[in-house]
């Protein structure tokens, strides 16, 4: 089983993902945990290139690189731990492709379609947790977490979070598109939530749909 989460930087992901995994190991289950860009040493190269400030980085090589990694990281990693019946929990998928890159950076849908496609070799993602928060919010985790002022040029913050509000309000709305493309496998959670309550929605939504349902 493939279980995605996907949401702005700052909406809880890592948070939530840490608490699902240790859950379902304590229940017995075997699980990968896993978070994109990266997983690979390629794709952890691929990451650096792609977040570290100082790169000036094209919008389509932006693209081609999150799915250069993406292509290492299934071929690698996913594809042989899904086969040997492992639950992998994976940090961000393909959604923000078309969230950051589409609806953020302007890159026209078919094309970026296409390039998915090509990248991940039309593996599918059984159910995608997304964390809703607005942008301002979440962000302003992110600078909090980092102990840093409120500042969008800050050389604290990756190349990606250095972008500015109005690029993470496209992305925002990208999101909330993308799902309505496809409510059946988007559960979107309200973030604002605690962590706690988020957790236990979570579990609740996968209870009955693991190999091993959880008790
Ligand atoms: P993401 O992986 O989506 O970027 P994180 O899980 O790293 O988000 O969380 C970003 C920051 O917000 C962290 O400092 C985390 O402790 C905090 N956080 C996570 N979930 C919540 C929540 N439900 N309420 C308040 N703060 C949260
Ligand atoms: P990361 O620190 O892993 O995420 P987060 O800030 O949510 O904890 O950073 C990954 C960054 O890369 C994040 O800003 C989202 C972005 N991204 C894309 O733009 N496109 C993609 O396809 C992926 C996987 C990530």
């Amino acid at each position: 089983m493939l279980i995605t989460f996907e949401g702005i930087d700052g909406a809880g992901k890592s948070t939530q993902i840490r608490k699902l995994t240790t859950h379902l190991r304590n229940q017995g289950e075997e699980v990968l945990t896993l978070r994109e860009p990266g997983g690979t040493e390629v794709a952890e190269k691929i990451r650096t290139i792609l977040l570290e400030s100082r790169h000036d980085i094209t919008p389509v090589g932006e693209l081609l690189l999150f799915s250069a990694s993406r292509a290492e990281l299934i071929n690698e990693v996913i594809r042989p731990a899904l086969l040997e019946g492992t639950t992998v929990i994976l940090d961000r998928f393909f959604d923000s492709t078309t969230a950051y890159q589409g609806y953020g950076r302007g890159i026209d849908l078919p094309t970026l379609r296409s390039i998915i496609a090509l990248s991940t070799d039309g593996l599918q993602p059984d159910i995608t947790f997304y964390l809703d928060i607005l942008p301002e919010e979440a962000l302003i985790r992110k600078f909090s977490e980092k102990s840093i002022p409120l500042a969008f040029d800050n050389e604290e913050l990756d190349r990606m979070e250095r972008s500015g509000l109005d690029f993470y309000q496209k992305v925002h709305e990208g999101y909330k598109t993308i799902m309505q493309q496809e409510p059946s496998r988007f559960v979107s959670i309200n973030a604002r939530q605690s962590i706690q309550e988020i957790h236990t929605l979570i579990l609740k939504t996968l209870k009955g749909r693991l190999p091993n349902p959880l008790p």
